[in-house]
């Protein structure tokens, strides 16, 4: 079956790395336009790698959950495009081969002058030059506000042919990835979300499962066969 999944940081909540909009989440204790807009980092880029620093070190600490292994597991059972809003590389790190990283990675870096990408380090400082043009223009290779996401061809496509759309800890507040539902929708998708409480777009999904992720995407997975 064409299975096309959503994950957010609710998939990683378990793991033991902050999600966004929850009362403690990253949202509460940073502004957004500091750490996470083109400009924030123009205004002060040492804030900004510290930020991300601070977020490469406890995802490299995180371990996968039952959550990220049963996606796993569903790639090697069914057609599975896996999309995730998530920076940390526990999919990979709970064996999925092939994860579309909309919004870029933690591990990966990205130099705004020429556009080269390489595996970034644990630390990242705002005076490393550019392993390929040498210029003092690194930053983490992740999709801030204002900025397009990765791989949207690839996704819209893979949401056009999916016949089962799941959207995984997520709350549905950020687009182009709040849309995807619909989009799946228009397209005939089952879509179903599996959160721990309904997101801000819950109205747009056949179906809801409700609970914690290591519990509710294993025995999800288990029920497709
Ligand atoms: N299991 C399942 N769902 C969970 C769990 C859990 N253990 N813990 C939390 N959740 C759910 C919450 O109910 C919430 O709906 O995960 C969702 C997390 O929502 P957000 O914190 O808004 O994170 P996310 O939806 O991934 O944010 C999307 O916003 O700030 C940007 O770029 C950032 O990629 C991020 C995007």
């Amino acid at each position: 079956m064409r299975i096309t999944v959503l994950t957010g940081a609710g998939i990683s909540a378990e793991s033991g790395l902050a999600t966004f909009r929850a009362s403690d989440g990253l949202w509460e204790n940073h502004h957004i336009e500091d750490v996470a807009t083109p400009e924030g980092f123009a205004r002060d880029p040492e804030l900004v790698q510290r930020f991300y620093n601070e977020r490469r070190a406890k995802a490299a600490a995180a371990k996968p959950n039952p959550a990220h292994e049963a996606l796993a597991w569903l790639a090697r059972e069914h057609d599975l495009t896996l999309v995730t809003q998530n920076v940390d590389d526990l999919h990979e790190r709970g064996g999925s081969a092939q994860v579309i990283h909309m919004h870029g990675s933690l591990v990966r870096a990205l130099c705004a002058a020429c556009g080269q990408r390489w595996d970034a380090p644990m630390v990242m400082n705002v005076t490393d030059p550019c392993p390929f043009c040498g210029k003092q223009a690194t930053r983490p290779d992740i999709v801030w506000f204002g900025e397009m996401p990765y791989f949207m061809e690839q996704i819209w496509e893979a949401l056009e042919q999916a016949e089962i759309f799941a959207a995984i800890g997520t709350s549905g507040n950020v687009y182009p990835a709040a849309g995807f539902v619909q989009h799946a929708a228009r397209s005939g998708a089952e879509c179903i979300e599996l959160n721990l409480d309904a997101s801000a777009n819950a109205h747009d999904f056949d179906r809801r499962i409700l609970g914690p992720a290591s519990q509710t995407v294993p025995e999800w997975v288990a029920s497709l066969g």
